[in-house]
């Protein structure tokens, strides 16, 4: 882990019925959780209502995606404002499922970013490449053009924070070995320094996502740019869960 507060956030996808999700916050509820870190939970929009109203404040609510402007005639959207009304502190913006699954493109989700930033939400960043694209030695260019796409879109980035996450880690089971995420970390970090500032450079936080685990979190948060972790399957179970926020200390 770096010099910036450690931050762990669960992205609970499209999991969870209105029991298991009151189990699982409840097993949050009564987990220990190390002072010093920032712990986030994004539970579907559906029960975000419900898990504000039921989490210790302890932990702070995202969203897993945003309306790209102010709400109106935009059939199935949430707009940030509405995030907002129900407590979020955070959006998800540019995750890999949204760009390659639903084809967001990295325009648009710029477009989001600015949005979500300038209502006073914090956004969670992601940032990515696919295994072709590894296996291609292309690795620093997709997230250097997935950067520069944010980077062209916000005016600040005080409220951003950025989550590597290799496409081919997610859902998988094939975590990154920890220095193949921390070359990446880096790469960011020096992106950063070179095309906004050293001042950025230096704090933004760096987190880590795909198939982060109770058993292989610990390993990852020792690198020294690795500032936390996003986390998907294992942000389903309390208590795997708050082995990896407290896998700093
Ligand atoms: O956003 C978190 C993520 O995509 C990683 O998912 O299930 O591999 O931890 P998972």
């Amino acid at each position: 882990a770096g010099t910036g507060k450690f931050f762990v956030g669960g992205n609970w996808k499209c999991n969870g019925t209105k029991d298991s999700i009151s189990k699982l916050v409840s097993d949050l509820n009564s987990a220990k959780l190390e002072a010093d870190v920032d712990v986030v939970v994004a539970p579907p929009f559906v029960y975000i209502d419900q898990v504000k109203g039921s989490i210790t404040d302890r932990i702070e609510i995202s969203a897993q995606n945003s309306w790209v402007g102010k709400g109106g005639a935009f059939t199935g959207e949430i707009s940030v404002e509405q995030l907002k009304d129900l407590g979020c502190k955070w959006v998800i913006l540019g995750h890999s499922e949204r760009r390659h699954i639903i084809g967001e493109k990295d325009d648009f989700i710029g477009k989001k970013a600015a949005y979500a930033l300038s209502e006073g939400l914090g956004v969670i960043a992601c940032i990515g490449e696919l295994l072709e694209e590894r296996e291609a030695g292309k690795t620093f260019d997709v997230c250097y053009q997935q950067l520069k796409a944010f980077a062209d879109a916000v005016p600040s980035w005080d409220n951003i924070v950025i989550a590597y996450e290799p496409v081919w880690a997610i859902g998988t089971g094939k975590v990154a070995t920890p220095q193949q995420a921390q070359e990446v970390h880096v790469a960011v970090r020096d992106w950063l320094k070179n095309n906004v500032s050293a001042e950025v450079a230096s704090k933004i936080r760096i987190i880590y996502g795909g198939s982060v685990n109770g058993g292989n979190c610990a390993e990852l948060a020792k690198q020294e740019d690795i500032d936390g972790f996003l986390v998907g399957g294992a942000s389903l179970k309390g208590p795997e869960f708050a082995t990896i926020v407290n896998s700093a200390t």
